[in-house]
């Protein structure tokens, strides 16, 4: 085996849950994703394809009609897109993962905005490539880029800058000036930006500082390299349905791209995966037909999660946690709990309260945890934060 891959660590997150998994006294809130089901009208349009019998093989880049739709939906919250630069993939982490192939390899320097999520840096170093992290900053609580440190990291030298906003697990998100910023030194420097913006509809604050982008009524992103960048720009966007649509389990994804790297990311996606499975296409298809009535009303359930979370969190004395603009984590500190990891599996065990260590992130988010609020009922989240004060003695 190769020793990079014998030598990459093993989820935290797992190693956490793997404490909890089965026991039905826990309240699990350590994975990315909802409680909630998939929508029925996405289930029902799968469940057709299945009964239509079409179970073949198709196109690598995605079915035309749900290129088009991908076009029409992108377009309709940023710059046009044509469907020829959309290539459907099989989840978020695939996309990331083909876009890492066509641009990074032994000797490229990828320059990562940390902590992120762990898949994003193992990727590059799975494919032999080196990582340099540049971390994001703690300022009263809230995670901030300094962006004059991460120009500096971002040189000749460096092939990719891998960012994720907003950002899993801080909630911090680019503004629209940082994005500006950062577009106009990889053009400079000949960098490839690869942006994960999975999270782009989940996102709370509209302010002018951010200057999001409104599509048509109601439809609301965060702030997208593609409300900036040209089509030729050596920008790779990654997208999923499994945040904005609930379907983490489908596992589709898709990529924004420019037009000269798409011939090349269909052979990618042929000696990958081949092609996304059509019924989950229809699934994808259906989703988007839904999104203007769909999205803003799970938005709006994300966002009382969120409120009912975070103030009952920063009450408690000695934790540290700011509002996330975006995302579905709060991220927060114990004063005096410096170990995540261990901390994260004592309140597993004594506590009966699942979350993600920090450690899971990165070393610069040692000491912090990760709460995942998106649930079809906030009760559980003040039984949880009820569970923690109990647990610290509060
Ligand atoms: C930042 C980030 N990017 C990408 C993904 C990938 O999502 P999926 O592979 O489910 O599409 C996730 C999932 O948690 C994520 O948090």
């Amino acid at each position: 085996m190769r020793q990079v891959i014998d030598r990459l660590p093993g989820s935290k997150i797992r190693e956490v849950a793997n404490a909890g998994l089965g026991r039905p006294d826990v309240l699990p809130f350590w994975f990315g994703e909802s409680d909630e089901p998939t929508p029925t009208f996405i289930r029902d349009a799968a469940v057709r394809s299945l009964n239509d019998g079409e179970t073949f093989y198709a196109h690598n880049l995605g079915l035309p009609a749900l290129r088009e739709a991908l076009s029409a939906y992108v377009s309709s919250l940023h710059r046009p897109v044509v469907a020829d630069r959309i290539a459907v993939t099989s989840s978020g982490v695939n996309a990331l993962m083909l876009a890492m192939q066509a641009l990074a390899g032994p000797g490229d320097e990828v320059v990562a905005v940390v902590p992120v999520w762990p898949n994003l840096t193992a990727q590059p170093a799975i494919l032999g490539a080196s990582v340099k992290r540049v971390s994001l900053k703690v300022v009263q609580g809230a995670w901030q880029l300094d962006l004059a440190a991460l120009l500096d990291a971002v040189t000749t030298k460096t092939t990719v800058l891998l960012v994720n906003a907003p950002n899993n697990p801080t909630g911090w998100t680019l503004t629209r000036a940082e994005q500006q910023a950062i577009l106009a030194h990889c053009r400079r420097t000949g960098t490839w930006i690869v942006a994960d913006e999975v999270y782009e509809r989940v996102y709370f604050k509209p302010d002018a500082h951010c200057a999001p982008s409104f599509g048509e009524t109601g439809r609301l992103a965060a702030p997208s390299f593609l409300d900036i960048a040209e089509s030729d720009d050596r920008l790779v966007v990654a997208h999923s349905f499994s945040k904005s649509f609930l379907m983490t389990g489908w596992r589709l994804g898709w990529l924004v791209l420019p037009p000269g790297l798409v011939e090349a990311m269909g052979k990618l996606i042929e000696f990958n995966t081949s092609c996304a499975p059509v019924f989950v296409q229809r699934a994808g298809l259906a989703a988007l037909a839904g999104a203007a009535d769909f999205v803003p009303g799970l938005v709006e359930r994300l966002r009382h999660c969120r409120d009912t979370l975070l103030p009952q969190l920063a009450a408690l004395p000695g934790v540290q946690v700011a509002t996330p603009e975006g995302g579905m984590y709060a991220f927060f500190r114990v004063e005096g709990q410096d170990d995540s990891l261990a901390f994260a599996k004592r309140l597993v065990t004594e506590a009966g309260l699942g979350l993600a260590p920090g450690a899971a992130f990165g070393n610069e988010a040692e000491g912090w945890l990760r709460w995942c609020f998106a649930s079809h009922d906030p009760g559980r989240l003040t039984q949880g934060v009820e569970r923690l004060r109990s647990f610290l003695g509060l």
